[in-house]
């Protein structure tokens, strides 16, 4: 049976226990006797909580996302987002071009039901929590790659929920920029309480960001294993601890790819 479950919601007034909630979630595309993409996925995400979905190419962990994003339904099992529709972030910052940055943020804000009078106040707001002051007026055109994620972020943050799904959303910039922009995240991360489910296929930045990181296997995608990840924030990529269970977790993920013939 598919159920997809939206407990709570509007008119509940106790704080949500969890951000997001899968349970026995199995889910594939068109023939049913093909093995599922995703087989029996049970995950919480806890409200605040920083979770680092990390799997091979083609496991499955976009699809994941859509179904917590409600984007899809799946197949068996149900997901649980209490918090409201999440806001999500994809590689290609998708923005407006003919919308300058501030405009692209105050779209969504307008989406979200803020106010004209508001929405100015809250995009310089967002855009400086990005470290983007000063680019309101600008196009997207003239912004760099980093940049345009930036805003990106900012838009995500406008749109209402305490979930942010990102998918691979620094994968296309250059090693430099993702340094900095694994900085903001975390700082934005810690000052505004949101929980973040993010993919990665890319074990380092799952390290770097995570408090758990959720491996998931190929054909059918099942939780392989999980790490609780105690290294105090803010880390850096380079960090000793992070390194070495970076090569730990790499190895785990070599066996799942090996074992699926990738
Ligand atoms: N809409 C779709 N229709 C059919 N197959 C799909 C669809 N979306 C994804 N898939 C397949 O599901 C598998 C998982 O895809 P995806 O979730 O995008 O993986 P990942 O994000 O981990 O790279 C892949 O084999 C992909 O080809
Ligand atoms: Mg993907």
């Amino acid at each position: 049976m598919t159920t997809a479950t939206a407990a709570g919601g509007p008119g509940t007034d106790a704080p949500a226990a969890v951000a997001a909630r899968l349970t026995g979630v199995s889910h594939h595309f068109g023939e049913t006797t093909r093995p599922p993409v995703l087989d029996g996925i049970d995950l919480t995400v806890a409200p605040g909580e920083f979770v680092c979905l990390l799997g091979a190419s083609g496991c499955g962990k976009s699809t994941l996302l859509s179904l917590v994003a409600g984007l899809d339904k799946p197949t068996a099992g149900t997901v649980e987002v209490p918090t409201g529709r999440p806001a999500l972030m994809f590689q290609e910052p998708a923005l407006y071009p003919w919308l300058t940055a501030g405009e692209n943020v105050e779209l969504a804000l307008r989406l979200r039901g803020v106010g004209r009078g508001e929405r100015k106040a809250e995009s310089v707001r967002l855009l400086d929590l990005v470290r983007l002051e000063g680019a309101h007026g600008k196009r997207v055109h003239e912004l760099s790659g980093g940049m345009r994620q930036r805003v990106a972020l900012a838009r995500a943050l406008a749109q209402e929920g305490d979930l942010l799904l990102m998918d691979e959303p620094f994968a296309a910039l250059d090693a430099i920029t993702r340094d900095v922009l694994h900085d903001e995240l975390t700082r934005i991360w810690s000052d505004t309480g949101r929980a973040v489910l993010f993919v990665t296929h890319n074990v380092r930045e799952a390290v770097r960001l995570g408090q758990r990181v959720v491996l998931l296997s190929s054909r059918p995608g099942r939780i392989a294993r999980e790490w609780q990840i105690d290294i105090p924030q803010p880390r850096r990529i380079e960090d000793p601890d992070v390194s070495a269970l970076s090569l730990e977790i790499t190895e785990h993920l070599r066996n799942e790819i090996a074992r699926h013939g990738h």
